[in-house]
This record gives structure tokens, sequence and C-alpha cells, in this order.
């Protein structure tokens, strides 16, 4: 595995990778686990090259949200990814990335008004501008996006299809421990009590979606039965349950259309956040082997 630590190199190497070989890219902040894995591993058997950047984009992090305390270690990182065939390890810096007097955006309309954009200022303007920036650097033809960063893969493709870059994004399932909790970075921060009480989130996610697929298409219905769930656990504290549009990410009074449960909740002072698809009356297929 080649590791590539400034811009210039990488574009310099992309430039001429780009001409013959098919690139799949795989954008990180690292502290890398099994849920970027398996986007690696989708990279893999799609492309000629896989590219995987860390990069702890600081564009993304709020006025509240401490960057610093943000989980690296890029020995670990580095490793995993040594045995997981990726061929190129990008890992540039800050300030080659957002050098002094920096001041380009790229803002999707209507992403922060929704979902983890509407609580964390100014998050999806950081994410489209870096994505955007490392798309221009790694030049890949297909990039691997987790599902469970719903609102994320969602607002990529848009921008990708406004902006008419030329390059494909693949969604990816979400992996989860065996217990249902969402494989995190974020996980290591929750103690014993916090970590038991996790779970509940797919739990609850489930009981919604089986809601919805065996006839309920009341939300308020739907919402009351899984914040029910939800705060039977005492260290949670909901900070929000939302049904929306599969694609367009509206909120839906009915659920008359292919939805997603989307939720962000904190055990303790540890913010986590997932969410399943579901249709009406019918088993999608996410749920195949799982509930
Ligand atoms: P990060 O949180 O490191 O996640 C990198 C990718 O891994 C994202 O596409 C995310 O959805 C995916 N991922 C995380 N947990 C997963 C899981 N349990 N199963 C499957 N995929 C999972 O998301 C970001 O970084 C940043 O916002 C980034 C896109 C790199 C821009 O800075």
């Amino acid at each position: 595995m080649e590791i590539i630590t400034t811009v210039k190199n990488m574009q310099t190497l992309s430039g001429k990778l780009h001409k013959n070989r098919y690139i799949g890219f795989v954008p990180t902040m690292g502290f890398l686990h099994r849920g970027h894995l398996s986007l690696v591993d989708r990279a893999r058997s799609m492309s000629d090259i896989v590219v995987v950047s860390i990069f702890v984009n600081p564009k993304q992090f709020g006025p509240s949200e401490d960057i610093k305390s943000y989980p690296r270690d890029f020995k670990h990182d580095r490793r995993l990814l040594e045995e997981t065939e990726c061929d190129i390890l990008f890992y540039p810096d800050v300030e080659d990335l957002y050098p002094q007097g920096y001041s380009t955006y790229v803002e999707v309309e209507g992403f922060d008004t929704t979902l983890c954009g509407a609580r964390r200022h100014r998050h999806m303007r950081g994410v489209a501008t870096v994505c955007t920036k490392l798309f221009n650097i790694v030049r890949p033809q297909l990039a691997v996006f987790g599902e469970k960063d719903y609102q994320q893969v969602i607002m990529i493709k848009k921008m990708v299809s406004d902006m008419n870059l030329n390059v494909e994004i693949v969604t990816s399932h979400t992996v989860r421990e065996d217990d249902g909790l969402a494989v995190s970075s974020r996980n290591i921060y929750l103690n014993n009590g916090e970590r038991k009480d996790a779970p509940v989130l797919y739990k609850a996610l489930l009981i919604g979606k089986r809601m919805i697929e065996t006839g309920e298409n009341d939300t308020g219905n739907v919402l009351e039965a899984i914040r029910e769930v939800i705060e039977e656990k005492k260290s949670s504290r909901i900070e929000y349950i939302e049904i929306v549009d599969k694609e367009s990410l509206k909120i839906l009074k009915r659920i008359d259309r292919p939805a997603v449960i989307a939720l962000a909740v904190y055990f303790g002072t540890t913010r986590l956040i997932d969410n399943i698809l579901t249709v009406p009356g019918g088993i999608s297929k996410e749920c195949s082997g799982k509930c």
C-alpha cells in the first residue's frame, strides 16, 4: 500500500491512473472499524485501484463540537488497510487542504434544515466541501459511502448530479454488532451501562419498521412507539426521530411511500445516529436476513 500525504503528489498520481484504471474511493475520517472496511471491500470488488482517504475534516465540526477529541490511531488504521488490499492511502494535512485564506464552500440547498443538518451547524456544508475537494484530488470513477450516514449519502448524490461530477456514488449497508448496535468510532466513548442501553436504537427502529410494513401509516403513532422503547433506557436522551421520504428526505405525515426512519440519540454525552429503510405494506430489501 502506498501512502500519500500531499495533495500535489496525490493529484499527480491520480492524473496518471485515471487514464486507464478504474479508481474506487472511500473517504473516511479514520479510526477505522468493520463498517469502514466493508466499504473498502465494496470498492475493491468494483474497481482496479482502491484509494482510501483519512482526513478529520475541521469544516464539518460545529463551534460546540470538539474536533481535538475525535479519536485517531494512524498506526492501527494503516495496519487494517494493509490487510484489506487498499492500494493507496491518502492522508493529507489540514493546512494542505485548507491553506491560510481558504474561502470556498459547497452547499447543497435544503440539507441544513432537516435531520442532522438542522442540528449540526454547517456540518453538511463541510461534508459537501471536503468531498468535492477529495473527488477533484483523487479523481475516482466511483466512491462508496455508508447508508449509516443516510442524509450524507443522499446529499453527496445530489451534489454529484447537480455539479455534473463524473463519479458514481455507491451506497453500502450498515455494519452492526451482534446486538444490533451500528458500528461507529464513537462507540468507544460509551461506558458499560450506556453500551448495554445503546442497542435499543436498532430494536426501536425494527419495531417502527414492522409497524409500517404491517399497515400503520400514521407517522405520529410510529414515532410514539419508537420513542417509548428508547426512553425506557435511562441513559438515553433523544435529539430527534424523523420519518422522511427515502429520496427527498421531506418529513412524511402519512407514510405512503418508501421512507427512512432516522434518529439521533445521546447516551450520556455520546451522540449516536442510526436509520432504517421501510416500504409501507411490504418488506424492503434491507430487511432481508436481519428481521
Ligand atoms: P466517517 O465517519 O469516518 O465515515 C466514513 C464512511 O464510513 C461513511 O461513508 C460512513 O457512512 C461509513 N460508515 C460509518 N459507520 C459505518 C457502518 N457501521 N457501516 C457501514 N458504513 C459505515 O462520514 C465521514 O467519515 C465523513 O463525513 C466523510 C464522508 C469522510 C467526509 O469528511
